[in-house]
């Protein structure tokens, strides 16, 4: 994945909700639409899809090859109500009439919980988060790069939105998942508890900065290893993940380091 595309914040953009933020999310959906593998279409999803969107979400996590890579415990809220309602924003991807994958975008308003608070964020500054809440694809669609474009709508749905911030928790283990969001510029800042007891990977992205990675302290840590080692985060954070080997043999490492210099916009 390439570098993260350039992305200009307009000064005191408004912070848009409701109904003004879904016609913002429907106006980027149609390029995405209009470059599907053929036979799928994508269309924003409301609160008519509700027992779809949940009835999907079911299915992929009871077929995921690691139950840890996605738990539902680690929510907070009704995510389908929430995400198909006024607090978020989701794309379906549609093969006929099923849902074969989706993207959720959370936006938080004043008084709901905000990731922003895990990443010490000024108080001023959480109403500029979005949560790039969850994306699922169906197995049978997975490696089209349905991940990647629903990804990159998301970013730049925010980016509309006036939202300067994205972040999510991800589980360590789920390379693929964080693996995905930093080829996007949205790294693994710190590791976080949530649900209780689940240690997940706090992402991030500051549409107003650019961190530069310094190659002089690069290091790389085993995925599986990733979620005991909270040293990493003290001075730097991961920027990517790196295969070795192939086929059964394949392991996966999180490149870590620290960021020489943060280029503003
Ligand atoms: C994680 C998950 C969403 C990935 O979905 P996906 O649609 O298979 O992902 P993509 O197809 O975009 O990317 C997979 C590979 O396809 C390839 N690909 C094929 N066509 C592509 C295209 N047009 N554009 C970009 N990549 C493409 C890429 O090489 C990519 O490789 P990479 O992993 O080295 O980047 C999916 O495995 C899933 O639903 N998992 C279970 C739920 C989950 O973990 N969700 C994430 C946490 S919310």
């Amino acid at each position: 994945m390439s570098a993260p595309a350039a992305v200009a914040l307009r000064a005191g953009a408004p912070v848009l909700h409701g109904d003004a933020a879904r016609a913002v999310a429907a106006v980027r959906l149609k390029p995405l639409a209009d470059a599907l593998p053929d036979g799928l279409t994508a269309r924003m999803m409301d609160l008519d899809d509700s027992r779809a969107l949940a009835d999907f979400r079911v299915r992929v996590v009871a077929m995921l090859d690691d139950p840890d890579h996605y738990r539902m415990a680690g929510e907070v809220g009704n995510f389908v109500a929430d995400h198909l309602g006024e607090l978020g924003l989701t794309a379906g991807i549609f093969r006929g009439d099923r849902l074969v994958a989706y993207g959720a975008l959370g936006l938080p308003g004043a008084d709901d919980p905000n990731r922003g608070r895990d990443l010490d964020l000024p108080e001023e500054e959480l109403s500029s988060v979005a949560h790039m809440s969850s994306a699922m694809v169906d197995p049978s669609e997975r490696g089209r790069g349905l991940h990647h474009r629903l990804i990159d709508w998301r970013i730049e749905v925010a980016e509309a939105l006036g939202r300067r911030h994205l972040l999510t928790t991800v589980s360590p283990r789920n390379h693929r998942s964080w693996g995905h969001l930093a080829g996007h510029g949205i790294y693994p800042k710190r590791l976080i508890r949530v649900g209780g007891d689940l240690v997940r990977l706090l992402v991030h992205r500051d549409f107003t900065a650019d961190p530069v990675f310094d190659p002089s302290s690069a290091g790389l840590v085993a995925v599986e290893e990733l979620s005991g080692r909270w040293d990493v985060f003290e001075g730097g954070h991961v920027w990517g993940r790196i295969a070795a080997g192939d086929g059964a043999a394949q392991t996966w490492f999180a490149l870590c380091g620290r960021s020489k210099a943060v280029r503003g916009r």
